[in-house]
């Protein structure tokens, strides 16, 4: 056959491509993982040049049943893919000639790879955002299921990293549950805002053959058309909202492994990692580290990385369709990989979680964490402004201090020395349970609160 390993364009450009440039040209090696998408398209675009009679039937069919058999090649490991012609539609392509002959040379009427490409990508992040809403269902049902049983587990919450409060250490891990759940709400959007097909638009401007965008778009499962086609060949808002969700989901998991690591620190001691997510040290054979919390919290760097680079490519770029537009791809799809993999991650550390219930109620009792409480106890009983009682606390805090007494072993009788007119009902205030469940407010740690927020959380990720 004459065009046997010629490129489509060999006829206009007859010099040789530089051996450098068809490497660095290309996009083979990372656009391969569009070859289901791909395929899935170009069938599609053909059932639809056949239904409008813009192509014959009979090669309509040997050009989907060709179609076929490149998918299975390529899903055995049996296609080989070349530099040469660029990137996988082309591949895809010149491997339909190798098999059908020049009944290949019908599929690419009235379309163009500018049009191609976006239609196959929008399906792959259609696609990969559900894979990650499973991922982060996931996920938060093992946040739950970490919480249920902790409830009533005291621990100090924190502010400035200084015990502020007692919390539950339920509430605090279903902190990250309403994170994940807005992560969801990010990626859930963008599959409504990218639900148009932009297959029709050809290279930028539409075509003259009567196509059915309105088939296309239905049978590749899009709500509608794309309604410009300069736009539709050159927008990348779906990759880039898909690289801010990622982005932020994975700043969600870094404090998430942030608080871990710190929990875990021998400073604190409130929490333990089965070995299996932990590894030890090539010269100091005591130790322990959690490397999966640490690997979460750097490589949200990735993807920042990732969503700015994105963005600076997008940056001024006119219309329409450029080749910087052809690194894109790298970029979503290792975002996605790396998100993945924190996600994996995430969801081990939390199975593999156990926790200290004893030091992180010893913990709680330190550094005056009810002062708040007994403050509030003023205001309620005694009916003081919260600036008065709030005087007297401090006074309080300053007292048990100078004593090196917790709060709860602070005597009746020096309390009353603070405040004349207080009897042994103020003591439970010292209770750092007490204290946990009297936050009862709407969102607040009380066992009973976080109870019933545990049967909705378990609802909503049914
Ligand atoms: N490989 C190209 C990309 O990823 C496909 C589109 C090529 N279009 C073109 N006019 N060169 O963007």
């Amino acid at each position: 056959m004459k065009n046997k390993n010629k490129t489509v364009w060999s006829k206009r450009l007859k010099g040789k491509t530089s051996k450098s440039f068809q490497r660095i040209g290309s996009s083979i090696n990372v656009d391969k993982r569009l070859y289901k998408q791909d395929i899935f398209a170009s069938t599609v675009h053909t059932q639809m040049l056949v239904k409008q009679k813009i192509i014959p039937f009979n090669e309509g069919k040997k050009i989907i049943n060709g179609l076929k058999k490149i998918k299975s090649q390529i899903d055995k490991g049996k296609f080989i893919f070349h530099e040469k012609y660029e990137d996988i539609h082309l591949n895809i392509e010149k491997k339909l000639f190798d098999i059908i002959g020049p009944s290949a040379g019908y599929m690419h009427t009235a379309r163009s790879r500018n049009d191609q490409v976006v239609t196959d990508f929008k399906l792959w992040v259609k696609e990969s955002s559900k894979d990650i809403l499973n991922d982060i269902t996931n996920l938060m049902k093992i946040l739950i299921k970490k919480a249920e049983p902790n409830t009533d587990t005291v621990m100090p919450g924190f502010t400035h990293l200084k015990n502020a409060q007692p919390i539950s250490f339920a509430h605090y891990l279903l902190a990250y549950y309403e994170m994940l759940n807005r992560d969801k709400k990010r990626f859930q959007n963008n599959l409504v805002l990218l639900d148009e097909s932009p297959l029709g638009s050809a290279a930028l401007s539409g075509t003259s053959y009567k196509i059915d965008r309105n088939f296309t778009s239905k049978k590749l499962g899009f709500r509608k058309p794309t309604n410009n086609s300069i736009d539709s060949v050159s927008d990348r808002d779906f990759a880039i909202d898909f690289l801010y969700a990622a982005a932020v989901c994975a700043m969600h998991l870094s404090r998430l492994a942030e608080d871990f690591i710190i929990l875990n620190s021998d400073a604190f001691k409130l929490i333990y990692f089965n070995d299996s997510v932990l590894t030890g040290s090539s010269i100091m054979p005591q130790k322990k580290n959690p490397d999966p919390a640490e690997l979460i919290r750097g490589r949200v760097g990735i993807n920042y990385g990732k969503l700015s680079s994105i963005l600076t490519i997008m940056k001024g770029l006119p219309m329409s369709y450029f080749k910087d537009l052809q690194d894109d791809k790298a970029l979503v799809f290792e975002g996605y990989d790396t998100l993945k993999d924190t996600l994996t991650m995430s969801s081990e550390l939390i199975d593999n979680l156990k926790i200290s219930k004893d030091r992180m109620y010893k913990m709680a009792n330190e550094g005056f964490t009810t002062a708040t409480d007994f403050a509030d106890y003023l205001v309620k009983e005694k009916k003081m402004t919260f600036r008065e009682s709030y005087g007297i606390s401090s006074q309080l805090v300053n007292f048990a201090e100078k004593k090196e007494k917790t709060l709860n072993e602070i005597s009746l009788d020096d309390l009353k020395k603070l405040y004349r007119n207080l009897d042994k009902s103020v003591l439970k205030v010292f209770d750092v349970k007490n204290s946990m469940n009297a936050k009862n407010s709407y969102g607040g740690t009380s066992a009973n609160n976080v109870k019933k927020m545990i049967k909705k959380y378990k609802k909503d990720t049914r």
